[in-house]
């Protein structure tokens, strides 16, 4: 069947996820179609991170349902499945006895790639988020800076070259300049290498240099969804809330 650029990757259909009588999440739905980048606004605690393993399939929805490239999560051969997503979560989670090199060649080792292969396909993806192979393939986690970190996760979600990526808050605590790099960074890479994206922030600004589409979460819910511009739009009390953080530039 022939791919058209309008398919859809990742859709979630009145998805709700309880655990006892709480709803994390509630009723949400969305569609991101493939080379899309979705981003996922909300304050902590709104069920950001939630909806993410729902689509990972970490969590499996109380009621409704999340298809991925047409299938509900729930029918997926689980390794199949994270097969084709790349997921970088909050917390980065680079195993701390490995090396960059071990982290970033994680899947492909587990996917049975042969060691050249590998190697240069690490080579190549240290060298895509600008860490000099040379001089980091071998340092563990904790002898690079958090921006270093966030580029291996980034490196490392990237390996076997899924179609989707998840990403959580990648590029969280970082100062403001670094992240400004590996925002502007992604973005480009984000284009040239054509992968549908979910990315999850609280920043505002990130949302406007990233998405193509926002989607507004508050207490568990999906309160708007759309184009940046229809998000300026918005009159949702929180839309106004998270846009009067945002000073506009050539407004400020
Ligand atoms: N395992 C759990 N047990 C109980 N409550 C949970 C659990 N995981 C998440 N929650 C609650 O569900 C809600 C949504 O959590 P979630 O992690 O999805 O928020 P988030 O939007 O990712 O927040 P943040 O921006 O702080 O990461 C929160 O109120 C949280 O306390
Ligand atoms: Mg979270």
């Amino acid at each position: 069947m022939a791919v058209n650029n309008h398919e859809v990757a990742v859709e979630c259909l009145e998805v709700t996820y309880r655990l006892n009588r709480r709803h994390l999440v509630e009723k949400i739905n969305f569609q991101v179609l493939q080379g899309e980048v979705l981003v996922l606004l909300g304050r902590s605690g709104s069920g950001k991170t939630t909806t993410m393993k729902l689509i990972n399939n970490l969590l499996a929805p109380t009621s409704g349902e999340v298809l991925v490239m047409g299938k509900a999560t729930t029918e997926w051969n689980p390794i199949q499945l994270r097969r084709k997503i790349g997921y970088v979560i909050q917390e980065i989670g680079l195993f701390p006895h490995f090396t960059v090199e071990q982290n970033v060649g994680l899947v492909p080792k587990l996917e049975g790639w042969e060691r050249s292969r590998i190697q240069s396909r690490v080579r190549q993806l240290l060298e895509l988020v600008n860490l000099d192979p040379q001089h980091f393939a071998k340092r563990y986690p904790h002898q690079l800076s958090g921006g270093q970190r966030q580029r291996v996760g980034v490196a490392r979600a990237l390996a076997a070259d899924p179609p989707l990526l998840l990403m959580d808050e990648p590029f969280g605590a970082l100062d403001p300049i670094t992240r400004l790099e590996l925002q502007r960074e992604f973005g480009q890479l984000q284009q040239q290498l054509d992968k549908t994206v979910i990315f999850v922030t609280h920043s505002i600004q990130e949302a406007f240099l990233l998405a193509s589409k926002i989607g507004l979460m508050q207490d568990g819910r999906l309160v708007e969804l759309g184009s940046p511009d229809d998000f300026l739009k918005s009159q949702h009390p929180e839309a106004l809330a998270f846009i009067e953080c945002f000073q506009l530039p050539g407004t400020g």
